[in-house]
């Protein structure tokens, strides 16, 4: 199992990259592979701000918790359709670009490490996109308890998350085993790091969360990313 010092460096990582780190998803510096690429990229990343937008629209007065909320790429969309949001990370560096640039009343922001937080209340959306990779495969059944633990009875998880595709990562990013579980990432000085990463499939991650007394229905786009919800199944049957 990853130690807790690769859970500790997860942290530090993303500190130390806040303000770089919207670079990733916006295809820009050591991520920019080419106008061709970045633009397959921005296509399926389209899709997936669709989905979770459509998905929302449809639980639009709800209360939501936003998991690993990061600088605020999906805050921004979760923020203007539901009643209250709560973001949660446990970098206060990413929390304070996240709270500039969503800048909206409803959102309630907590400086936590999820490997620790249990709610203290129940929402009908719990949210998290790019977390679940990060999430060690030992700590994977205890962390859906904590998702369970924070659902509304009729409440649902929504997750995006990295396909396995190596061009997805930094060109300078030594090309990640699928079955790797550990990842060195480097930052824009050089600096480096091992975090947890660990590429889910739909199918797998189904079956992973079927056994734990989950429904999911989960898609992929054509190269880069997993989407969908997940549901506790909420009968005798669950394990
Ligand atoms: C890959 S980023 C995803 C950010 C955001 N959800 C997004 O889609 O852009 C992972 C986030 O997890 C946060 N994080 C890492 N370890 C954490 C922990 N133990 N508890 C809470 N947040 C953590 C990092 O600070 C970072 O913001």
């Amino acid at each position: 199992m990853p130690g807790d010092d690769i859970l500790r460096d997860q942290i530090e990582y993303y500190s130390a990259r806040a303000g770089e780190y919207d670079e990733w998803w916006f295809r820009k510096g050591r991520y920019d592979r080419g106008a061709d690429f970045n633009a397959r990229w921005h296509a399926e990343a389209s899709v997936v701000e669709s989905a979770i937008d459509e998905w929302l629209t449809h639980r639009r007065h709800g209360s939501a918790v936003e998991l690993a909320c990061g600088t605020g790429l999906f805050t921004r969309r979760l923020a203007p359709k539901v009643t209250h949001l709560t973001a949660i990370d446990a970098s206060p560096e990413v929390l304070a670009i996240n709270r500039a640039r969503v800048a909206a009343k409803n959102v309630d922001y907590v400086e936590a490490d999820l490997f620790g937080w249990r709610p203290r209340q129940r929402y009908d959306v719990v949210f998290f996109s790019f977390w679940l990779s990060h999430v060690p495969d030992e700590l994977f059944a205890s962390f859906w308890e904590t998702v369970d633990a924070a659902l509304a009875p009729d409440g649902a998880a929504y997750l995006i998350d990295s396909a396995f595709d190596p061009s997805s990562t930094a060109k300078d990013h030594a090309l990640p085993r699928r079955d790797a579980g550990v990842v060195t990432r480097k930052l824009n000085d050089g600096r480096e790091f091992r975090i947890v990463k660990v590429f889910w499939a739909p199918g797998a991650l189904s079956s992973r969360l079927d056994a734990l007394g989950w429904s999911a229905k989960l898609a992929q786009t054509a190269s880069y990313f997993i989407y969908g919800e997940a549901q506790p199944r909420r009968d005798a049957g669950r394990a």
